[in-house]
């Protein structure tokens, strides 16, 4: 890709003495005053900030973007509205910066500065700060252009982001960091951006070689073949549609000596859900690339632990395929034997994810980890519980879900439980076979998705999240960009740096 991110850089320097395309400046609704730094800035540039806030022209309304053309050492003055001050936070600060770097991406600057002061009201450390606008910067300005052909070198691209403060302290770190994860989140959406008749299941295992390549992680790769052997019922079901055989993927990461039990994150990774036989119509059948999402962030969130070293041992599982309508398809009534021997009656080939994880949880909860997520495209419900804002989740052990919550407050992924009640397993009763993987009725969709997935995990701590409705966005605002939005990396690299 020849694209490369913009470098954020925190830099100690007068305001006032300040130069670049553009500047950028937080206020509060109804307390527009300037403080010293602004106003020896304003001084020197004629008092146009003060002069055109007087003149009604900003309000610092939540949302509200201004550009004061001042063409001296600074060229443009860009107020950002913050509204109310009592409901500012995280993320207010991280949806304006957002917008606010799409704005000035878009304008055709290739360089602008922030001043620090100007985003904290005194209530946050300010190394959150900086870690907040440095993520929020590099996930807003997102673009997916690898397919554009023509104007190619027209494409705006902002290079430098300049964090400014006079304060005596350094960023390093917190920078740093915060690169790395934004880092994670972007080429997770590349890779689920990826075309499904490019981004094959193949395409996706050697993806993770390169990956473990780089990194020194152990790297296995099962293809259709070995996938048969290992008795893998359920998932060679699902991908014997398709011409594009199986692949299944193992990374290990080990950041904190052998002995620790490891974490295990299994994610699904279905190239492309044409729902199989039970073929999806249009428009539903439309962004059916983005069921490889789980699997993808899975990846990139392993990936990004080893580049920053941290003491945890994880292992990704990923089981790769396509599900497919064709002659050799699985069909509703077939009868799939899982890894753990289990038997399942298929009512409906679309719900296939729930068949590969079945498998691919059984073979992680093997390795005897100390907690297995699982993380999934697995439902459309989830729309249906949460809508967009959200993602639903279940999970078996109280360790366990406070940490998922705490992550989730920390990275703004909002998550919401669901619970794991008794009456729920009545629905995958069988006639024939030990199980069925999916509910009469479509009840509880994302619930009965779960309870299925249950019967793979033995006694494990065990979290499951349901991505089907946030791995993808179709709007362009603040940290969000039209297509894939590498959901749960921030989220789960919250989780693993604060492991214990
Ligand atoms: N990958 C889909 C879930 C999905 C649907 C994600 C739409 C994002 C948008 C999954 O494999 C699926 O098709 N699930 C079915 C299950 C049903 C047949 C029980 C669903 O949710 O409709
Ligand atoms: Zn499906
Ligand atoms: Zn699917």
């Amino acid at each position: 890709m020849e694209k490369s991110p913009a470098s954020v850089k925190a830099l100690k320097i007068e305001l006032d003495k300040a130069k670049d395309e553009a500047l950028l400046i937080g206020f509060f609704q109804n307390k527009l005053g300037l403080g010293t730094e602004l106003r020896r800035l304003d001084n020197k540039i004629g008092n146009l900030i003060a002069s055109y806030i007087k003149n009604n022209n900003f309000k610092g309304e939540k949302g509200e973007i201004k550009n004061i053309f001042v063409n001296k050492g600074i060229k443009n003055i860009v107020l950002a509205g913050l509204g109310e001050e009592e409901k500012y936070g995280f993320e207010v600060l991280s949806s304006t910066i957002a917008d606010a770097s799409k704005r000035l991406r878009d304008n055709g600057i290739e360089s602008f500065s922030i001043f620090l002061d100007s985003f904290n009201n005194g209530k946050f450390k300010d190394e959150e700060v900086v870690e907040k606008i440095t993520l929020s910067s590099l996930i807003g300005l997102y673009k997916f252009v690898e397919y554009k052909t023509k104007d190619k070198d027209k494409t705006k691209n902002i290079k430098e982001i300049r964090i400014i403060t006079n304060l005596n302290k350094k960023f390093d770190k917190e920078i740093e960091y915060a690169s790395m994860v934004a880092d994670a989140v972007n080429r997770t959406r590349d890779l689920v951006n990826t075309p499904p008749n490019i981004a094959s299941p193949s395409y996706v295992a050697e993806y993770a070689r390169g990956i473990a390549k780089k990194l020194n992680l152990k790297c296995t790769i099962f293809d259709d073949k070995q996938i048969g052997k290992l008795k893998m019922g359920c998932f060679m079901g699902v991908a014997m549609g398709s011409i594009n055989k199986p692949r299944m993927v193992v990374l290990e990461y080990y950041g904190n000596g052998k002995k620790q039990k490891p974490i295990a994150i299994v994610g699904k990774g279905v190239t492309f859900d044409s729902g199989g036989l039970n073929l999806k119509p249009y428009p539903f059948i439309l962004n059916m690339k983005d069921d490889k999402g789980g699997a993808v962030a899975a990846m990139h969130i392993i990936e990004a632990c080893a580049k920053l070293k941290l003491p945890v041992n994880i292992v990704a599982v990923t089981p790769l395929c396509e599900n497919m309508p064709s002659g050799t398809s699985f069909r509703p009534d077939d009868v799939l034997k899982a890894y753990n021997g289990m038997t399942v009656e298929i009512k409906n080939t679309d719900a296939e994810g729930r068949l590969i994880l079945a498998d691919a949880l059984a073979y992680a909860a093997e390795m005897k980890p100390q907690a297995i997520i699982d993380i999934a495209t697995l439902t459309g419900a989830s729309l249906i519980v949460l809508g967009y804002a959200g993602t639903p989740f279940v999970c078996t052990n109280d360790g366990l879900r406070k940490k998922l919550n705490d992550a989730s407050a920390k990275s703004l992924e909002k998550l919401w439980e669901l619970p794991l009640w008794q009456e729920y397993e009545e629905s995958l009763k069988s006639d024939i076979a030990d199980v069925k993987h999916i509910g009469d009725e479509g009840e509880a969709g994302v619930i009965t998705g779960a309870m299925f997935l249950k019967n793979f995990v033995n006694d494990i701590p065990w979290a499951h999240i349901d991505i089907g409705t946030t791995v993808w966005s179709k709007i362009d605002k603040g940290m969000l960009t039209k297509g894939a939005t590498g959901a749960t990396v921030r989220l789960m690299m919250e989780m693993l740096m604060e492991w214990k």
